[in-house]
């Protein structure tokens, strides 16, 4: 959907007002007109997680990405490749999958019933004339990367390219085996606030000691660099031995190519009576791919904006921003462990989900009001602090790809 030539003047103002160093005018949450825009240039443009290749290990496993008006079919082909398909009938439109997963020979449309093979490739076309070319009919390709065994896709034709984060990360996210790890539990939590909120409150840990009390019980994520750095050094010599990463990789790096999603990776000390991100600070499940014992960190890992991910030493924890509408949004969260591990002997799934359920519904809490707040006639942007440097750093990439000629989601 284009937006109107007004709505985009009306855009463009609201980011000409935009003062440096401060939060987003309430527009930019209320609008429709930016909402619209969000969807083409953020949801329809960006990498998103779909999913992880455990839940479609077979030949014939799919599943279904859904997201507000779009629905891509993720599914397993016989060459064992994890294809993305446009869930839209190439005959009159209908949705191709109606099941959320599942494991099949051929997709076939519940209208008219065209098949379609695993890869998109049209199989059948009842009494279709012959002059009408087959192999051009089938369902449209989604761009789509397996990385360390997670499944990204992007709707956007001409998506951002994924060699230099692969080149960046692949040897540093190596030990932690994610391929080679299941979902032990996803939750869902639906906040009453727009996704912009959302992430700005992930970016930032300003918030923590007040709103999260049993993470900043363990994590030191709320304290300023200088009284962090003593736990970190400790931690580096630790991860050293038990074979965990601790390269930096700057969020805010400015040598990344144009063509490249944001990505970062950065290890840091939980307090040192914390094995990992557990209540009581014991493990929570079997330690991931290759890591030899337990460094007492955790890893913040980023992959595109919507996805950030943390990993334990036993477990890592992937969020995602779903938009539904201007001012709901879903937070979904995934707990993944390693894919030996069994629930009941080598895990306790309340254990393992304690602390991001607890978290995520104390964050629900202050997003929700944050929005309330910013609904009334009275709100307006404060100054960010050092402490929310990412948060803001969020701000101000979004208002560049806000308002960035264009608005195909071609990247
Ligand atoms: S719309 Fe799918 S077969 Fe007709
Ligand atoms: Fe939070």
């Amino acid at each position: 959907m284009k937006t109107s030539m007004k709505a985009r003047q009306d855009i463009a103002a609201l980011i000409a007002r935009h003062r440096d160093g401060f939060a987003l005018e309430r527009d930019f949450y209320l609008s429709d007109e930016v909402f619209a825009e969000d969807k083409e240039r953020v949801f329809y443009r960006e990498w998103q997680l779909a999913g992880h290749v455990s839940e479609i290990p077979e030949t014939g496993d799919y599943m279904l990405f859904e997201m507000m008006d779009e629905s891509i079919i993720i599914s397993r082909a016989a060459d064992g490749q994890v294809h993305a398909l446009a869930n839209v009938c190439r005959h009159r439109g209908s949705r191709v999958c109606v099941a959320p997963r599942g494991n099949t020979k051929r997709f076939t449309c519940p209208y008219h019933a065209w098949a379609y093979n695993l890869d998109g490739s049209l199989f059948s076309a009842r009494l279709l004339d012959v002059e009408h070319d087959k192999s051009k009919l089938g369902l449209k390709p989604v761009a789509v990367e397996v990385f360390h065994g997670l499944i990204f896709i992007s709707l956007a034709d001409n998506p951002a390219s994924f060699a230099a984060l692969r080149a960046q990360l692949d040897p540093i996210l190596k030990p932690f085996g994610l391929a080679r790890t299941k979902i032990a539990h996803r939750a869902a939590y639906p906040v009453k606030a727009n996704w912009k909120l959302l992430v700005e409150n992930y970016n930032e840990c300003y918030h923590c000691a007040a709103a999260h009390p049993e993470f900043s019980r363990s994590h030191a994520t709320h304290m300023t660099a200088e009284r962090v750095a003593p736990l970190n050094d400790a931690m580096i010599s630790r991860s050293a031995v038990c074979g965990v990463p601790t390269d930096y990789v700057d969020k805010l790096a400015e040598k990344r190519p144009a063509n490249s999603p944001d990505y970062s990776y950065n290890r840091y000390a939980l307090y040192e009576a914390f094995k990992t991100g557990s209540e009581d600070g014991q493990p929570l499940a079997p330690l991931l791919g290759d890591i030899k014992d337990y460094d007492s960190g955790a890893s913040d890992l980023y992959v595109g904006i919507l996805n950030p991910m943390l990993i334990y030493c036993d477990h890592a924890v992937i969020y995602r921003f779903i938009p539904v509408d201007r001012e709901t949004s879903i937070q979904e969260i995934i707990w993944l462990v390693h894919e030996d591990a069994e629930e009941g002997r080598d895990y306790d799934l309340e254990r393992l989900t304690w602390l991001w359920d607890v978290t995520t519904l104390a964050d629900k809490d202050i997003i929700e009001k944050n929005q309330q707040g910013v609904n009334s006639r009275y709100y307006e942007p404060g100054p960010f602090v050092d402490m929310e440097i990412y948060a803001r750093q969020f701000v101000e990439s979004y208002l560049a790809t806000l308002g960035a000629g264009g608005s195909d989601a071609s990247g």
